[in-house]
């Protein structure tokens, strides 16, 4: 077992149900206001954060608290010295203030991987580039499971901007992992050429790809990613491909909708979709991103002995 969370893809099946069950028994813990702060207590955790972030880093400093550990955010400016260079020092200083858990979220893919070559801390990806974002899909699996009761079997549509999405690739690969049936939404030119590889089926159409779907994951238009125009407009891709009422009319009556925030609203997603209360998970992904990361937590400082 690994004292690093650093990517989805290779973890077995009983790893990932390891995590998601103790998340559930955190969410009840959570729910009853109790609190368990001797798990961490002594322990130190740093969020490092080179690139934006609301949703996560809030959530893993509030995990972090709720096991009692001493919680440092760090924000990096992101800079133009040679990243690696960067991480390799940033390493350094890390192992001096003996820090036990380390996130990190960096706009290079493996960035996370590299620094935990050179800590003694369990490294938690929190998002790479555009490679993974395994506690986004952990906490995207506890809400399906909680909600559908399982996992297998079940036809889950991921679409929009696919191909810039460590989102995506992550869900993928536990999704399928875990026996879903993944469907890619988007097109083509966000869709990335490896998609069939991963074992999930290609749509360029919503319509189709939302058919008999059971759960309907939009994600971010990632702007930020895109070096060259990928999509003609914002009103343009809306129409195509924006979720709105009528096209969630195609997936099953009981399809629930999901997304990993912050949302574009009007561009891939319609307010009307997105605060629907029957339909809408949104709320609720954030809710289980908090237990999530206390299990991670939780789990990788048990199999990492404490720094002396
Ligand atoms: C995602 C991310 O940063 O990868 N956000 C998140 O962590 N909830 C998705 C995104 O930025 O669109």
């Amino acid at each position: 077992m690994s004292r690093h969370l650093l990517q989805i893809e290779g973890m077995y099946p009983p790893a990932i149900a390891e995590m998601l069950d103790l998340a559930e028994s955190y969410v009840l813990l959570n729910r009853s206001g109790k609190t368990q702060r001797d798990l961490l207590r002594g322990r130190t955790l740093i969020n490092l954060f080179f690139e934006d972030s609301t949703r996560t880093r809030t959530s893993f400093e509030l995990a972090g608290k709720r096991l009692g550990a001493d919680v440092i955010n760090m924000s990096v400016a992101s800079s133009s010295v040679n990243k690696g260079e960067t991480l390799l020092d940033t390493a350094a200083t890390l192992n001096a203030m003996h820090c036990d858990l380390l996130v990190i979220r960096h706009g290079e893919s493996g960035a996370p991987a590299l620094l935990a070559q050179k800590v003694d801390a369990s490294v938690i990806n929190a998002g790479d580039g555009t490679h993974e974002h395994p506690t986004q899909a952990l906490l995207d699996a506890l809400t399906i499971r909680r909600r559908k009761g399982r996992l297998e079997g079940l036809t889950i549509a991921i679409c929009g901007d696919v191909l810039h999405s460590r989102v995506a690739r992550s869900n993928i690969h536990l999704l399928t992992t875990l026996g879903s049936r993944v469907r890619v939404v988007g097109p083509p030119t966000l869709i990335p050429t490896e998609a069939a590889r991963l074992g999930v089926e290609v749509f360029h159409d919503m319509r189709e790809g939302l058919q008999g779907a059971d759960i309907v994951m939009m994600l971010r238009l990632q702007k930020e990613r895109m070096t060259r125009g990928l999509v003609p407009s914002a009103r343009e891709f809306f129409r195509f491909y924006g979720l709105d009422a009528e096209k969630l009319a195609y997936a099953k009556p009981d399809a629930l909708v999901m997304h990993p925030g912050p949302m574009n609203r009007g561009v891939e997603i319609a307010s009307a979709v997105a605060d629907d209360p029957v339909r809408s998970l949104i709320r609720e992904q954030v809710e289980m991103g908090v237990a999530v990361r206390m299990a991670v937590l939780d789990i990788l400082a048990r199999r990492n002995r404490p720094n002396v």
